[in-house]
C-alpha cells in the first residue's frame, strides 16, 4: 500500500506557540489509558513529549513515535524515548500492553493501515486508547477553509489532510482489525485558541494553502478568520474551535 507523503510541516516551536494547549486537554484520554508502572506503552505520534512524560512520570516504559524530525527533537530534550517514524510504517511486533495516541489519528488518511500496525504492535490483550477529532470536529473552519479555496477555484476538499470518523466507523474498523471496543464516544469539545483562530490556521492548515503564493496566501487566511469571526470569536476577540473529540479503548483477546 503506497502512503501518500505528509503534506503538514510540522515545527515544534511554532506548535508550542499556537497548540501547546492540545497536550493539557488530554487527561481524559490519559485516564481512559490508566497506565499503570512497568507497562511498556507506545505513544503513537507523540508530538513534542508532554503526554508522553506524564505516561513515564505514571511507571510506565514508553516509546515515543512522531513522523515529525522536529517534533521528535523535542521530545528527546525531554529525556524522553523518542523515534521519527509514521503510523504508517510503525516496524513494532507484539511488543507492547498498549498504544497510546491523542489529537493525531484525525491526521491520518489511511485509519485501517494504521489500526492493523497498531495490532501488530501489541502483545495478545494489549490496549489501543486514543482521543481523535471525530465527526463534525472544526466543522465551521473547515467549511470557511473548502469555501475560500472555492473562490480561486480550489478543491478544498481534497486537500483536507484530515479524517474526522464517527463512533460507528471507527468501531467497524477497529471490529475488523480484531479489537473488542470497550468505549467509543463524540465528546463535543469547545477549545479556547490562546493566540486566535489566526495562530490555529498558521500551525495546521499548511496543505490547503500550499497552491498560493505568500500574498494570496495571507488574502486567503484573513478571508477565512473574517468568515468565522461571527461564529467563533466573542465580543472581547476570544476565539473558541468548535472542537468535536471521539474517544475510544479497545483491546485484543
Ligand atoms: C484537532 O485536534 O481536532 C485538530 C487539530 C488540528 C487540525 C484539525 C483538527
Amino acid at each position: 500500500m503506497t502512503v501518500p507523503p505528509p503534506t503538514q510541516t510540522w515545527d515544534a516551536d511554532r506548535y508550542a506557540r499556537n497548540a501547546g494547549f492540545v497536550a493539557g486537554l488530554g487527561s481524559a484520554v490519559l485516564a481512559l489509558l490508566a497506565p499503570r508502572p512497568g507497562e511498556r506503552i507506545l505513544d503513537l505520534a507523540c508530538g513534542d513529549g508532554t503526554l508522553t512524560e506524564k505516561l513515564v512520570a505514571a511507571g510506565a516504559v514508553v516509546v515515543g513515535v512522531d513522523a515529525g524530525p522536529d517534533m521528535v527533537a523535542a521530545a528527546r530534550r525531554r529525556g524522553l524515548d523518542a523515534r521519527v517514524m509514521s503510523a504508517e510504517r510503525l516496524t513494532f511486533d507484539g511488543e507492547f500492553d498498549a498504544v497510546f495516541s491523542n489529537a493525531a489519528l484525525h491526521w491520518m488518511k489511511q485509519p485501517d493501515l494504521v489500526i492493523a500496525k497498531v495490532r501488530r504492535a501489541l502483545r495478545p490483550g494489549g490496549r489501543f486508547v486514543g482521543e481523535l477529532g471525530g465527526h463534525g470536529n472544526t466543522a465551521a473552519v473547515l467549511t470557511a477553509l473548502i469555501a475560500v479555496l472555492a473562490r480561486r477555484g480550489v478543491d478544498g476538499v481534497a486537500r483536507s489532510p484530515w479524517y474526522f470518523p464517527t463512533p460507528g466507523e471507527y468501531r467497524e474498523r477497529l471490529e475488523a482489525a480484531g479489537f473488542a471496543v470497550d468505549s467509543i464516544e463524540l465528546v463535543p469539545r469547545p477549545t479556547p485558541l490562546p493566540t486566535g483562530m489566526a495562530g490555529w490556521l498558521e500551525t495546521f492548515t499548511d496543505s490547503f494553502f500550499k497552491p498560493f503564493a505568500s500574498e494570496e496566501r495571507r488574502k486567503a487566511l484573513d478571508e477565512v478568520v473574517d468568515l468565522l469571526r461571527p461564529t467563533l470569536c466573542d465580543s472581547r476577540g476570544n476565539w473558541t474551535a468548535d472542537y468535536v473529540r471521539l474517544r475510544f479503548a479497545a483491546r485484543l483477546p
